[in-house]
């Protein structure tokens, strides 16, 4: 049964309703059209494709070349789920108007719905231009990836009063900017879940607890196939790693057994016309 794209007045009525909203990032077709076909409302192509994908030891040497690359690999194998591309480290921080350019270029070359970027206060003047052209916007708030070394690496953001209280102000600034959504990683739940109320616009979480609108995971982390490192925010569904690395080894002895291929993946043609050659 077709199903009809989801909107952002979709996404909107789910806060409204209280009905959860779900994300995960994809990079590719395939993993795009699996995404979609089990339903989740909305895809992120994250720059998180940098070390998933691209075996980076992290976000910041992602270029926007290879964003949209995989942007557009992504709108090709989605026709349900709202498609947010992900502006890459110094895509948005060197000025206003090569910040709109960038997300233009997500959404005319990458054909998805709405940019993300990283950033609280700071980062408003950026947002609000980006929407003012008419590029939708989703922010990221708590720990971001793309400036951690500022952060003094991977931790937990917001979990002292002062901190806190800068989450919630860039929170608000966020969505007077104009964002549609703010993505909170990292940060305690009780913070997530004062932000989630006070905000009109949907959050969601990552390592922010269970009170927000809805949640976000990075599809590799979700299937078992990303090995270096598992933060405690992340639930494997499955071990997909292992399970791919036995069929491949079957396939590697099959063909050196003499197994593969069988008849039945084999081309025959007549005797007679094979005594002519
Ligand atoms: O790049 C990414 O995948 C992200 C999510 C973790 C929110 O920013």
């Amino acid at each position: 049964m077709e199903r009809k794209k989801i909107t952002i007045s979709d996404l909107m009525a789910k806060k409204e309703k209280g009905s959860k909203i779900t994300m995960l990032t994809a990079y590719d077709y395939p993993t795009a059209q699996m995404v979609d076909k089990a339903g989740i409302d909305t895809i992120l192509v994250g720059d998180s494709l940098g070390m998933v994908v691209l075996g980076y030891t992290s976000t910041v040497p992602v270029t926007m070349e290879e964003m949209i690359h995989h942007t557009k690999a992504v709108t090709r194998g989605t026709t349900y789920a709202f498609v947010i591309g992900d502006m890459p480290f110094m895509s948005y921080q060197t000025g206003i108007e090569k910040a709109i350019e960038n997300a233009g270029r997500f959404i005319k070359e990458g054909e998805c719905d709405a940019v993300k970027l990283e950033g609280g206060s700071e980062v408003a003047p950026v947002v609000k231009a980006i929407v003012t052209a008419g590029i939708p916007v989703c922010t990221h708030i708590g720990l971001t990836p793309q400036t951690a070394t500022q952060l003094s690496g991977f931790k937990v953001q917001g979990k002292d009063a002062e901190s806190a209280r800068n989450l919630i102000n860039s929170a608000k600034d966020l969505e007077k900017a104009g964002a549609f959504m703010v993505v909170m990683e990292c940060i305690p739940e009780i913070l997530a879940s004062r932000i989630t109320r006070e905000l009109r616009i949907p959050t969601i979480g990552i390592g922010a607890g269970k009170d927000c609108d809805g949640q976000v995971l990075v599809y590799h982390d979700t299937v078992g196939l990303f090995e270096r490192f598992t933060p405690k925010f992340v639930k494997q569904y499955i071990k997909l790693g292992p399970m791919i690395i036995d069929a491949l080894k079957e396939y590697k002895k099959e063909v050196e057994d003499g197994v593969f291929p069988g008849e039945e993946h084999t081309f025959k043609m007549s005797k007679e016309e094979a005594e002519k050659i």
